[in-house]
Protein backbone atom coordinates (compact mmCIF):
# COMPACT_ATOMS: atom_id res chain seq x y z
CA UNK A 1 0.00 0.00 0.00
CA UNK A 2 1.90 3.32 -1.05
CA UNK A 3 0.86 6.16 1.15
CA UNK A 4 0.13 9.50 -0.33
CA UNK A 5 0.00 13.17 1.11
CA UNK A 6 -3.09 13.89 2.78
CA UNK A 7 -5.30 15.90 -0.27
CA UNK A 8 -5.08 19.37 0.40
CA UNK A 9 -7.32 20.74 3.79
CA UNK A 10 -9.45 22.88 0.55
CA UNK A 11 -10.66 19.92 -1.02
CA UNK A 12 -13.45 18.85 1.89
CA UNK A 13 -14.74 22.09 1.67
CA UNK A 14 -15.17 21.75 -2.22
CA UNK A 15 -18.29 23.07 -4.45
CA UNK A 16 -17.14 22.10 -8.13
CA UNK A 17 -18.57 24.35 -11.07
CA UNK A 18 -17.91 23.47 -14.57
CA UNK A 19 -17.27 25.83 -17.21
CA UNK A 20 -17.86 24.80 -20.76
CA UNK A 21 -15.54 27.75 -22.33
CA UNK A 22 -16.99 27.69 -25.72
CA UNK A 23 -20.45 28.45 -24.26
CA UNK A 24 -19.94 30.17 -20.67
CA UNK A 25 -19.42 33.88 -21.62
CA UNK A 26 -18.43 35.67 -24.67
CA UNK A 27 -16.39 39.08 -23.67
CA UNK A 28 -15.72 40.62 -27.44
CA UNK A 29 -18.91 39.56 -29.12
CA UNK A 30 -17.71 36.78 -31.56
CA UNK A 31 -20.06 34.24 -30.28
CA UNK A 32 -17.58 31.91 -28.62
CA UNK A 33 -17.19 32.14 -25.12
CA UNK A 34 -13.41 33.13 -23.69
CA UNK A 35 -11.13 33.91 -20.34
CA UNK A 36 -12.50 37.71 -19.83
CA UNK A 37 -16.19 36.93 -20.32
CA UNK A 38 -15.70 34.41 -17.35
CA UNK A 39 -13.43 37.24 -15.40
CA UNK A 40 -16.72 39.24 -15.96
CA UNK A 41 -19.27 36.87 -14.13
CA UNK A 42 -16.71 36.20 -11.15
CA UNK A 43 -19.53 37.54 -9.37
CA UNK A 44 -22.17 35.01 -10.20
CA UNK A 45 -19.85 32.43 -9.19
CA UNK A 46 -19.13 33.63 -5.79
CA UNK A 47 -22.36 34.96 -5.37
CA UNK A 48 -23.31 31.40 -5.93
CA UNK A 49 -20.84 30.26 -3.10
CA UNK A 50 -19.22 27.37 -5.73
CA UNK A 51 -15.35 27.54 -5.17
CA UNK A 52 -13.54 25.55 -7.37
CA UNK A 53 -14.05 25.88 -11.31
CA UNK A 54 -13.35 23.22 -13.65
CA UNK A 55 -12.37 24.36 -17.54
CA UNK A 56 -12.97 21.89 -20.32
CA UNK A 57 -9.52 21.96 -22.76
CA UNK A 58 -9.07 25.50 -23.46
CA UNK A 59 -5.89 24.47 -25.91
CA UNK A 60 -4.61 24.94 -29.00
CA UNK A 61 -6.57 22.95 -31.02
CA UNK A 62 -8.72 22.25 -34.71
CA UNK A 63 -11.54 21.44 -32.31
CA UNK A 64 -12.60 18.28 -33.92
CA UNK A 65 -13.85 16.74 -30.14
CA UNK A 66 -14.25 20.54 -28.64
CA UNK A 67 -10.56 20.98 -27.58
CA UNK A 68 -10.36 17.04 -26.35
CA UNK A 69 -7.67 17.18 -29.31
CA UNK A 70 -5.22 18.75 -27.87
CA UNK A 71 -2.87 19.91 -30.49
CA UNK A 72 -0.42 22.25 -28.10
CA UNK A 73 -1.08 21.31 -24.30
CA UNK A 74 1.33 24.45 -23.45
CA UNK A 75 -0.59 27.45 -25.09
CA UNK A 76 -4.47 28.38 -24.67
CA UNK A 77 -6.37 28.23 -27.92
CA UNK A 78 -6.13 32.13 -29.04
CA UNK A 79 -10.32 32.35 -29.36
CA UNK A 80 -10.58 32.03 -25.45
CA UNK A 81 -7.53 34.31 -24.80
CA UNK A 82 -3.60 34.35 -24.56
CA UNK A 83 -1.73 32.32 -21.48
CA UNK A 84 -1.85 35.90 -19.34
CA UNK A 85 -5.13 36.09 -19.99
CA UNK A 86 -5.52 32.71 -18.42
CA UNK A 87 -3.08 33.75 -15.50
CA UNK A 88 -5.12 37.12 -15.30
CA UNK A 89 -8.87 35.02 -14.49
CA UNK A 90 -6.57 32.43 -12.22
CA UNK A 91 -5.81 35.36 -9.84
CA UNK A 92 -8.93 37.33 -9.91
CA UNK A 93 -10.66 33.99 -9.37
CA UNK A 94 -8.37 33.27 -6.44
CA UNK A 95 -8.61 36.63 -4.85
CA UNK A 96 -12.43 35.93 -4.52
CA UNK A 97 -11.33 32.52 -3.08
CA UNK A 98 -12.48 30.55 -6.49
CA UNK A 99 -9.75 27.90 -7.45
CA UNK A 100 -9.54 26.32 -11.20
CA UNK A 101 -8.73 23.80 -12.70
CA UNK A 102 -7.91 22.80 -16.44
CA UNK A 103 -8.74 19.64 -18.08
CA UNK A 104 -5.71 17.07 -18.60
CA UNK A 105 -6.20 15.19 -21.76
CA UNK A 106 -3.36 12.17 -20.60
CA UNK A 107 -4.05 9.73 -23.18
CA UNK A 108 -4.52 11.06 -26.62
CA UNK A 109 -3.50 14.19 -28.60
CA UNK A 110 -5.05 15.71 -31.75
CA UNK A 111 -3.65 13.95 -35.27
CA UNK A 112 -1.89 17.77 -35.57
CA UNK A 113 0.10 17.62 -32.62
CA UNK A 114 3.53 18.25 -33.60
CA UNK A 115 4.10 15.05 -31.63
CA UNK A 116 2.09 13.01 -34.37
CA UNK A 117 3.26 14.61 -37.09
CA UNK A 118 7.04 13.68 -36.09
CA UNK A 119 5.77 10.20 -35.30
CA UNK A 120 3.73 9.65 -38.59
CA UNK A 121 7.22 10.52 -40.55
CA UNK A 122 9.72 8.87 -38.42
CA UNK A 123 9.35 4.65 -38.05
CA UNK A 124 11.83 5.37 -35.06
CA UNK A 125 9.55 7.57 -32.99
CA UNK A 126 7.18 5.76 -30.38
CA UNK A 127 5.44 8.37 -28.78
CA UNK A 128 2.01 6.65 -30.69
CA UNK A 129 0.87 3.46 -30.76
CA UNK A 130 1.80 2.06 -34.78
CA UNK A 131 1.32 -1.00 -36.14
CA UNK A 132 4.56 -1.01 -38.36
CA UNK A 133 2.43 -2.46 -41.53
CA UNK A 134 -0.98 -2.71 -42.73
CA UNK A 135 -3.82 -1.82 -40.63
CA UNK A 136 -5.11 -3.88 -38.11
CA UNK A 137 -8.47 -3.50 -36.37
CA UNK A 138 -9.65 -0.22 -34.41
CA UNK A 139 -6.50 0.99 -36.02
CA UNK A 140 -6.53 4.40 -38.48
CA UNK A 141 -4.10 3.92 -41.21
CA UNK A 142 -0.97 6.41 -41.38
CA UNK A 143 -1.10 9.80 -42.83
CA UNK A 144 2.66 10.15 -43.36
CA UNK A 145 5.61 8.51 -45.06
CA UNK A 146 5.69 6.10 -41.96
CA UNK A 147 3.55 3.11 -42.89
CA UNK A 148 1.16 1.26 -41.03
CA UNK A 149 -1.45 2.10 -38.84
CA UNK A 150 -1.98 4.18 -35.47
CA UNK A 151 -4.35 3.22 -32.59
CA UNK A 152 -7.18 5.93 -31.68
CA UNK A 153 -7.82 6.69 -28.12
CA UNK A 154 -11.30 8.39 -28.96
CA UNK A 155 -12.66 9.77 -32.50
CA UNK A 156 -9.92 8.72 -35.23
CA UNK A 157 -8.14 12.35 -35.24
CA UNK A 158 -7.00 11.50 -31.82
CA UNK A 159 -3.97 8.77 -31.84
CA UNK A 160 -3.53 7.20 -27.96
CA UNK A 161 -0.73 8.38 -26.48
CA UNK A 162 1.83 5.31 -25.61
CA UNK A 163 1.86 4.39 -22.29
CA UNK A 164 3.59 0.69 -23.41
CA UNK A 165 0.87 -2.46 -22.59
CA UNK A 166 0.56 -4.16 -19.44
CA UNK A 167 1.36 -7.72 -21.39
CA UNK A 168 2.94 -8.97 -24.55
CA UNK A 169 1.05 -10.82 -27.61
CA UNK A 170 3.18 -12.32 -30.25
CA UNK A 171 0.37 -11.24 -32.89
CA UNK A 172 0.85 -7.74 -32.27
CA UNK A 173 4.44 -6.85 -32.47
CA UNK A 174 3.34 -2.97 -31.76
CA UNK A 175 3.02 -3.50 -27.92
CA UNK A 176 5.88 -2.31 -25.95
CA UNK A 177 6.26 -2.41 -21.94
CA UNK A 178 5.04 0.11 -20.16
CA UNK A 179 9.22 1.66 -19.52
CA UNK A 180 9.94 1.41 -23.37
CA UNK A 181 11.55 4.70 -24.33
CA UNK A 182 8.02 6.18 -25.76
CA UNK A 183 6.20 5.34 -22.37
CA UNK A 184 8.99 6.99 -20.28
CA UNK A 185 8.68 10.26 -22.70
CA UNK A 186 4.98 10.40 -22.59
CA UNK A 187 4.87 9.88 -18.58
CA UNK A 188 7.75 12.95 -18.26
CA UNK A 189 5.64 15.07 -20.58
CA UNK A 190 2.69 14.75 -18.06
CA UNK A 191 5.18 16.52 -15.22
CA UNK A 192 6.23 19.12 -17.95
CA UNK A 193 2.62 19.71 -18.88
CA UNK A 194 1.04 19.71 -15.06
CA UNK A 195 3.94 22.02 -13.48
CA UNK A 196 3.46 24.58 -16.41
CA UNK A 197 0.44 25.31 -15.65
CA UNK A 198 0.35 24.38 -11.20
CA UNK A 199 3.30 27.42 -11.77
CA UNK A 200 0.83 29.77 -13.64
CA UNK A 201 -1.32 29.67 -10.33
CA UNK A 202 -4.02 26.53 -11.90
CA UNK A 203 -4.86 24.60 -8.66
CA UNK A 204 -5.04 21.51 -10.48
CA UNK A 205 -6.55 18.85 -13.39
CA UNK A 206 -9.44 17.35 -14.36
CA UNK A 207 -8.01 14.17 -16.28
CA UNK A 208 -9.45 12.99 -19.35
CA UNK A 209 -9.98 9.21 -19.60
CA UNK A 210 -7.53 8.74 -16.88
CA UNK A 211 -8.04 4.92 -17.01
CA UNK A 212 -7.03 4.62 -20.53
CA UNK A 213 -3.61 4.92 -20.55
CA UNK A 214 -2.24 1.66 -20.30
CA UNK A 215 -3.16 -0.87 -22.80
CA UNK A 216 -4.70 -4.56 -22.35
CA UNK A 217 -4.59 -3.69 -18.57
CA UNK A 218 -6.70 -5.90 -16.47
CA UNK A 219 -7.77 -4.28 -13.05
CA UNK A 220 -5.97 -1.37 -15.04
CA UNK A 221 -2.94 -2.30 -12.73
CA UNK A 222 0.02 -0.94 -14.89
CA UNK A 223 -2.22 2.59 -15.63
CA UNK A 224 -2.76 3.21 -11.64
CA UNK A 225 1.04 2.42 -11.03
CA UNK A 226 1.69 5.96 -13.75
CA UNK A 227 -0.92 7.89 -11.34
CA UNK A 228 0.59 6.75 -8.76
CA UNK A 229 3.87 7.91 -9.73
CA UNK A 230 2.25 11.25 -10.52
CA UNK A 231 0.84 11.59 -7.21
CA UNK A 232 3.75 11.31 -5.53
CA UNK A 233 5.71 13.42 -7.87
CA UNK A 234 2.96 16.10 -6.93
CA UNK A 235 3.14 15.59 -3.09
CA UNK A 236 6.43 16.67 -3.39
CA UNK A 237 6.19 19.63 -5.89
CA UNK A 238 3.22 21.04 -5.86
CA UNK A 239 1.78 19.73 -2.50
CA UNK A 240 -1.90 21.78 -2.56
CA UNK A 241 -2.14 20.55 -6.25
CA UNK A 242 -5.23 18.16 -6.65
CA UNK A 243 -5.89 15.62 -9.51
CA UNK A 244 -9.82 14.76 -10.61
CA UNK A 245 -10.27 11.81 -11.93
CA UNK A 246 -12.79 10.99 -15.54
CA UNK A 247 -12.76 7.71 -14.89
CA UNK A 248 -15.57 6.56 -12.87
CA UNK A 249 -14.42 4.35 -10.38
CA UNK A 250 -13.38 5.84 -7.06
CA UNK A 251 -12.42 2.81 -5.03
CA UNK A 252 -9.96 1.80 -8.04
CA UNK A 253 -8.70 5.39 -9.29
CA UNK A 254 -8.12 7.30 -5.50
CA UNK A 255 -5.82 4.32 -4.15
CA UNK A 256 -4.02 4.81 -7.76
CA UNK A 257 -3.67 8.38 -6.60
CA UNK A 258 -6.18 10.71 -7.45
CA UNK A 259 -7.72 12.93 -4.97
CA UNK A 260 -10.95 12.43 -6.09
CA UNK A 261 -12.78 10.76 -8.39
CA UNK A 262 -16.63 10.90 -10.16
CA UNK A 263 -18.98 9.04 -10.22
CA UNK A 264 -20.14 8.97 -14.08
CA UNK A 265 -22.56 8.07 -16.62
CA UNK A 266 -20.62 5.37 -18.18
CA UNK A 267 -19.50 2.41 -16.56
CA UNK A 268 -20.33 -1.23 -15.75
CA UNK A 269 -23.24 -2.38 -13.11
CA UNK A 270 -21.15 -1.18 -10.04
CA UNK A 271 -20.39 2.39 -10.27
CA UNK A 272 -21.66 3.11 -13.89
CA UNK A 273 -25.28 2.37 -12.26
CA UNK A 274 -24.73 4.83 -9.17
CA UNK A 275 -25.09 8.21 -11.26
CA UNK A 276 -27.57 6.66 -14.10
CA UNK A 277 -29.40 4.81 -11.63
CA UNK A 278 -29.94 8.77 -10.15
CA UNK A 279 -30.83 11.15 -13.15
CA UNK A 280 -30.97 8.94 -16.52
CA UNK A 281 -34.57 9.05 -17.29
CA UNK A 282 -34.00 7.59 -21.05
CA UNK A 283 -34.26 10.79 -23.00
CA UNK A 284 -31.46 13.52 -23.91
CA UNK A 285 -27.90 11.83 -24.08
CA UNK A 286 -29.06 7.99 -24.34
CA UNK A 287 -26.89 5.19 -24.43
CA UNK A 288 -28.51 2.25 -25.43
CA UNK A 289 -26.55 -0.06 -24.01
CA UNK A 290 -27.29 1.26 -20.27
CA UNK A 291 -30.85 2.69 -20.40
CA UNK A 292 -33.70 2.69 -19.75
CA UNK A 293 -33.93 2.20 -16.30
CA UNK A 294 -36.15 3.49 -14.03
CA UNK A 295 -33.88 6.49 -12.24
CA UNK A 296 -34.94 7.71 -8.26
CA UNK A 297 -35.54 11.47 -9.86
CA UNK A 298 -38.30 10.57 -11.78
CA UNK A 299 -42.06 11.52 -11.21
CA UNK A 300 -43.47 8.47 -11.91
CA UNK A 301 -41.62 7.42 -8.59
CA UNK A 302 -40.78 3.50 -10.27
CA UNK A 303 -36.84 4.23 -9.46
CA UNK A 304 -34.75 4.05 -5.86
CA UNK A 305 -31.88 5.30 -3.99
CA UNK A 306 -30.58 2.14 -3.13
CA UNK A 307 -28.44 1.47 -6.05
CA UNK A 308 -26.77 4.78 -5.26
CA UNK A 309 -26.98 4.22 -1.86
CA UNK A 310 -24.92 0.67 -1.95
CA UNK A 311 -22.60 2.13 -5.10
CA UNK A 312 -21.56 5.00 -3.02
CA UNK A 313 -21.15 2.59 0.87
CA UNK A 314 -18.86 0.32 -1.80
CA UNK A 315 -16.80 3.27 -2.55
CA UNK A 316 -16.33 4.77 0.40
CA UNK A 317 -15.54 2.07 2.58
CA UNK A 318 -13.21 1.31 0.39
CA UNK A 319 -11.34 5.12 0.38
CA UNK A 320 -11.97 5.81 4.03
CA UNK A 321 -10.08 9.12 4.44
CA UNK A 322 -7.78 8.72 2.32
CA UNK A 323 -9.76 10.63 -0.63
CA UNK A 324 -12.91 11.25 -2.20
CA UNK A 325 -15.98 11.11 -4.35
CA UNK A 326 -17.71 13.65 -6.73
CA UNK A 327 -21.21 13.59 -7.40
CA UNK A 328 -22.02 15.91 -10.78
CA UNK A 329 -25.93 17.26 -11.63
CA UNK A 330 -24.64 16.25 -15.44
CA UNK A 331 -21.59 17.30 -17.44
CA UNK A 332 -20.89 17.98 -21.18
CA UNK A 333 -21.36 14.53 -22.34
CA UNK A 334 -24.55 13.84 -20.59
CA UNK A 335 -27.98 14.85 -20.33
CA UNK A 336 -29.04 18.29 -17.57
CA UNK A 337 -31.10 17.38 -15.14
CA UNK A 338 -33.90 19.45 -16.77
CA UNK A 339 -34.41 16.97 -19.58
CA UNK A 340 -37.03 14.88 -21.04
CA UNK A 341 -39.77 14.07 -18.69
CA UNK A 342 -37.56 15.57 -15.95
CA UNK A 343 -39.08 19.56 -15.51
CA UNK A 344 -37.99 22.53 -13.63
CA UNK A 345 -40.29 22.03 -10.38
CA UNK A 346 -38.04 18.83 -10.23
CA UNK A 347 -35.04 19.59 -9.82
CA UNK A 348 -34.97 21.89 -6.37
CA UNK A 349 -35.45 18.12 -4.74
CA UNK A 350 -32.47 16.90 -6.93
CA UNK A 351 -30.26 19.62 -5.70
CA UNK A 352 -31.23 19.23 -2.10
CA UNK A 353 -29.84 15.75 -2.04
CA UNK A 354 -26.86 16.79 -4.44
CA UNK A 355 -25.53 19.78 -1.68
CA UNK A 356 -25.75 17.25 1.54
CA UNK A 357 -24.86 13.74 0.54
CA UNK A 358 -21.34 13.38 1.66
CA UNK A 359 -19.69 13.33 -1.90
CA UNK A 360 -18.23 16.53 -3.46
CA UNK A 361 -20.56 18.23 -5.20
CA UNK A 362 -19.92 19.48 -9.35
CA UNK A 363 -22.10 21.36 -10.59
CA UNK A 364 -22.63 21.77 -14.28
CA UNK A 365 -22.80 25.82 -15.65
CA UNK A 366 -26.25 26.49 -16.13
CA UNK A 367 -27.99 23.80 -13.77
CA UNK A 368 -28.18 26.07 -11.09
CA UNK A 369 -30.76 27.94 -13.26
CA UNK A 370 -32.40 24.86 -14.51
CA UNK A 371 -31.35 25.64 -17.92
CA UNK A 372 -32.82 22.43 -20.04
CA UNK A 373 -31.05 19.84 -22.54
CA UNK A 374 -32.02 20.69 -26.02
CA UNK A 375 -33.09 18.01 -28.22
CA UNK A 376 -32.27 17.80 -31.73
CA UNK A 377 -28.91 20.30 -32.10
CA UNK A 378 -26.57 19.63 -35.50
CA UNK A 379 -23.14 18.12 -34.46
CA UNK A 380 -20.75 20.76 -32.95
CA UNK A 381 -16.89 20.24 -32.50
CA UNK A 382 -17.98 16.66 -32.48
CA UNK A 383 -20.97 16.32 -30.08
CA UNK A 384 -22.72 14.06 -32.25
CA UNK A 385 -22.02 10.59 -31.08
CA UNK A 386 -24.79 8.73 -32.24
CA UNK A 387 -28.07 8.68 -33.45
CA UNK A 388 -29.08 8.84 -29.72
CA UNK A 389 -25.88 10.35 -27.87
CA UNK A 390 -25.91 13.63 -28.77
CA UNK A 391 -23.96 15.84 -26.34
CA UNK A 392 -25.04 19.58 -28.42
CA UNK A 393 -27.89 19.53 -25.98
CA UNK A 394 -25.72 20.18 -22.71
CA UNK A 395 -23.90 22.46 -24.58
CA UNK A 396 -25.56 25.47 -25.01
CA UNK A 397 -24.87 29.28 -23.97
CA UNK A 398 -24.92 30.02 -20.79
CA UNK A 399 -28.39 31.85 -20.45
CA UNK A 400 -27.44 35.27 -18.41
CA UNK A 401 -30.30 37.06 -20.11
CA UNK A 402 -33.42 36.76 -22.30
CA UNK A 403 -32.00 38.43 -25.70
CA UNK A 404 -32.03 36.76 -28.40
CA UNK A 405 -28.80 34.93 -27.75
CA UNK A 406 -28.97 34.42 -23.87
CA UNK A 407 -26.44 37.14 -22.90
CA UNK A 408 -23.71 36.20 -25.71
CA UNK A 409 -23.30 39.37 -27.65
CA UNK A 410 -23.47 38.25 -31.27
CA UNK A 411 -26.95 37.11 -32.83
CA UNK A 412 -24.70 36.21 -36.12
CA UNK A 413 -22.43 33.80 -34.71
CA UNK A 414 -23.41 31.90 -31.49
CA UNK A 415 -21.53 28.68 -30.54
CA UNK A 416 -24.80 26.70 -30.53
CA UNK A 417 -28.75 27.60 -30.38
CA UNK A 418 -29.96 28.36 -26.95
CA UNK A 419 -33.29 26.60 -25.38
CA UNK A 420 -35.70 28.28 -28.11
CA UNK A 421 -38.96 28.03 -25.38
CA UNK A 422 -40.29 31.93 -24.91
CA UNK A 423 -40.17 31.01 -20.66
CA UNK A 424 -36.25 29.35 -20.98
CA UNK A 425 -34.92 30.06 -17.23
CA UNK A 426 -32.31 33.00 -16.86
CA UNK A 427 -29.77 34.15 -14.27
CA UNK A 428 -31.04 37.84 -14.46
CA UNK A 429 -34.49 36.43 -13.83
CA UNK A 430 -33.75 33.96 -11.25
CA UNK A 431 -31.17 36.19 -9.34
CA UNK A 432 -34.51 38.72 -9.12
CA UNK A 433 -36.65 36.22 -7.85
CA UNK A 434 -35.94 34.71 -4.46
CA UNK A 435 -38.23 31.87 -4.46
CA UNK A 436 -35.92 31.03 -7.53
CA UNK A 437 -33.72 27.61 -7.87
CA UNK A 438 -30.85 30.26 -8.27
CA UNK A 439 -31.58 30.99 -4.74
CA UNK A 440 -31.98 27.62 -3.37
CA UNK A 441 -28.97 26.59 -4.97
CA UNK A 442 -27.09 29.54 -3.60
CA UNK A 443 -28.89 29.09 0.10
CA UNK A 444 -28.15 25.35 -0.14
CA UNK A 445 -24.44 26.16 -0.70
CA UNK A 446 -23.86 28.52 1.50
CA UNK A 447 -25.76 26.02 4.08
CA UNK A 448 -23.26 23.20 3.22
CA UNK A 449 -20.49 25.74 3.50
CA UNK A 450 -21.22 26.28 7.05
CA UNK A 451 -22.22 23.20 7.89
CA UNK A 452 -19.23 20.42 8.32
CA UNK A 453 -21.28 18.09 9.12
CA UNK A 454 -23.08 18.23 5.89
CA UNK A 455 -20.06 18.31 3.87
CA UNK A 456 -18.12 14.91 2.53
CA UNK A 457 -16.57 14.19 6.34
CA UNK A 458 -19.87 13.82 8.14
CA UNK A 459 -21.37 10.59 8.57
CA UNK A 460 -24.58 9.38 7.22
CA UNK A 461 -27.13 7.17 8.27
CA UNK A 462 -29.75 5.82 6.13
CA UNK A 463 -33.71 5.76 7.60
CA UNK A 464 -35.23 5.40 4.36
CA UNK A 465 -33.97 4.27 0.92
CA UNK A 466 -37.57 4.87 -0.80
CA UNK A 467 -39.79 7.53 -1.50
CA UNK A 468 -38.82 9.55 0.20
CA UNK A 469 -35.46 9.32 0.88
CA UNK A 470 -34.79 10.17 4.65
CA UNK A 471 -30.93 10.45 6.11
CA UNK A 472 -29.17 11.94 8.66
CA UNK A 473 -26.26 14.01 8.27
CA UNK A 474 -23.71 13.69 11.48
CA UNK A 475 -25.99 12.87 13.78
CA UNK A 476 -27.72 16.12 13.76
CA UNK A 477 -29.26 17.14 10.77
CA UNK A 478 -32.58 15.19 9.18
CA UNK A 479 -32.72 15.40 4.85
CA UNK A 480 -36.11 14.46 3.47
CA UNK A 481 -36.38 14.16 -0.46
CA UNK A 482 -38.98 13.13 -2.50
CA UNK A 483 -38.50 12.96 -6.42
CA UNK A 484 -41.98 11.31 -7.18
CA UNK A 485 -45.22 13.29 -7.99
CA UNK A 486 -47.23 11.51 -5.81
CA UNK A 487 -47.20 12.65 -1.80
CA UNK A 488 -44.45 9.98 0.66
CA UNK A 489 -44.59 9.27 4.21
CA UNK A 490 -42.40 7.68 6.66
CA UNK A 491 -42.60 6.73 10.44
CA UNK A 492 -39.82 8.90 11.62
CA UNK A 493 -39.93 6.57 15.13
CA UNK A 494 -38.11 8.65 17.77
CA UNK A 495 -36.60 11.19 15.55
CA UNK A 496 -37.88 14.60 15.93
CA UNK A 497 -37.31 16.77 12.92
CA UNK A 498 -36.98 19.83 14.76
CA UNK A 499 -35.83 23.23 13.06
CA UNK A 500 -36.33 23.96 9.29
CA UNK A 501 -33.15 25.26 7.73
CA UNK A 502 -34.54 24.48 4.00
CA UNK A 503 -37.98 23.03 3.74
CA UNK A 504 -40.53 22.91 0.78
CA UNK A 505 -43.75 20.43 1.34
CA UNK A 506 -42.49 18.31 3.79
CA UNK A 507 -44.04 18.09 7.17
CA UNK A 508 -43.92 16.04 10.77
CA UNK A 509 -46.63 14.81 12.57
CA UNK A 510 -46.66 12.92 15.39
CA UNK A 511 -43.90 10.19 14.17
CA UNK A 512 -44.76 10.31 10.48
CA UNK A 513 -43.01 12.40 8.40
CA UNK A 514 -44.79 13.55 4.67
CA UNK A 515 -43.73 14.65 1.96
CA UNK A 516 -45.31 16.50 -1.30
CA UNK A 517 -44.95 15.63 -4.93
CA UNK A 518 -41.34 17.03 -5.37
CA UNK A 519 -40.91 17.65 -1.67
CA UNK A 520 -37.69 18.23 0.15
CA UNK A 521 -36.71 19.31 3.55
CA UNK A 522 -33.93 19.79 5.70
CA UNK A 523 -33.64 20.24 9.94
CA UNK A 524 -31.87 20.22 12.97
CA UNK A 525 -32.69 17.63 14.97
CA UNK A 526 -33.50 18.78 18.89
CA UNK A 527 -29.95 19.10 20.68
C1 LIG B 1 -14.14 12.42 -22.32
C2 LIG B 1 -14.57 13.84 -22.51
O1 LIG B 1 -15.35 14.23 -21.41
C3 LIG B 1 -15.32 13.88 -23.82
O2 LIG B 1 -15.99 15.10 -24.00
C4 LIG B 1 -14.34 13.61 -24.92
O3 LIG B 1 -15.02 13.56 -26.17
C5 LIG B 1 -13.61 12.29 -24.69
N1 LIG B 1 -13.19 12.10 -23.32
C6 LIG B 1 -12.37 12.17 -25.55
O4 LIG B 1 -11.37 13.02 -25.03
CA1 LIG C 1 -15.39 35.58 -27.48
Amino acid sequence: MTSFRPAPAWLADAVFYQIYPQSFADSNGDGIGDFDGIAERLDHLSWLGVNTVWLNPCFVSPFGDAGYDVADYLNVAPRYGSNDDLAKLVDRAGRRGIRVLLDLVAGHTSDRHPWFTASANDPDDHRYIWAPQGCPDGFVASPGSRPGAYLPNFFAFQPALNFGYARESPDEPWRQPVDAQGPRANREALRTIMDHWLGLGLSGFRVDMASSLVKDDPGKAETSRIWTELRHWLDRTHPEAVLLSEWGEPEISVPAGFHTDFFLQFGGPADGLALRSLWSNGSGTVNLEWDPLDCFFDASGKGSPRPFVEAWQRASTALGSSGFISLPTSNHDFSRLNCGPRSADQLPAAFAFQLTWPTLPAIYYGDEIGMRYVPGLPDTEGSVLGPRYNRAGSRTPMQWDDGPNAGFSTSEHPYLPVDPAPDRPTVAAQRADDTSLLHLVHRLIALRTATPELGPNGSVEVVHAGYPFVYVRGGRYLVVVNPQQGQASYPLGNIRPGRALEVSGVAADGGTITAEGFGYGIFELPG
